[in-house]
């Protein structure tokens, strides 16, 4: 007789995989979940940033790591929950870190002119544009295959 999950590691394999209908992810995003979760992200890249002198703040290279880190973590934390990465909600609070860490580069250090731009466009508007990109290529795809056709 077919005795189910021998193993505990069974159970996120089975999670893991996407329903028939591929829309695993999009109707099981938990968003109070990710609200939940992703402060975590925040108070891990606060506890690396007090390590960062002050001064280094508006220096993207001293801290690439730790943002990197960061990104990552929201990631992660936002798959678990279901959603899909980026999305809205992720990308507000992540820029709303960096507005609390990077608010001051902005006018007063002459080197660094526009830090959201420096820091989100590559971190966040690049998989952003090119899901939207992807998603414009399968339309154009798709629509020249049926004129082809
Ligand atoms: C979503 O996440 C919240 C917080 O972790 C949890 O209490 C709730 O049960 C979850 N909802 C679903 C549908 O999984
Ligand atoms: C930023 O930090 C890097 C690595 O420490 C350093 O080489 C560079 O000179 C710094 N740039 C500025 C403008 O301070
Ligand atoms: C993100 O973090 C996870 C878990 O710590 C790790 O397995 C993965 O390689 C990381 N990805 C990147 C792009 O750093
Ligand atoms: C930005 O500058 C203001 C005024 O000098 C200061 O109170 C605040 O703590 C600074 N914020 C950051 C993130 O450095």
């Amino acid at each position: 007789q077919y005795t189910p999950s021998r193993s505990p590691l069974n159970v996120p394999l089975v999670m893991v995989i996407p329903s028939p209908g591929g829309c695993a992810r999009v109707c099981c995003c938990n968003e109070t979940g990710m609200l939940e979760r992703l402060p975590r992200c925040g108070k891990a890249f606060a506890t690396m940033m007090r390590k960062v002198d002050v001064w280094k703040w508006c220096n993207l290279s001293e801290f690439m790591v730790y943002y990197e880190r960061f990104t990552n973590c929201t990631e992660v934390e936002t798959i678990i929950v279901g959603c899909y990465w980026p999305n809205p909600l992720a990308q507000s609070f992540i820029t709303g870190i960096h507005r609390q860490f990077f608010s001051n580069c902005t006018r007063n250090r002459g080197h660094w002119e526009d830090p959201p731009d420096e820091v989100l466009i590559p971190l966040i508007a690049v998989p952003v544009l090119l899901t939207v990109v992807m998603a414009g290529l399968v339309v154009w795809r798709s629509r020249r295959t049926d004129r082809l056709l």
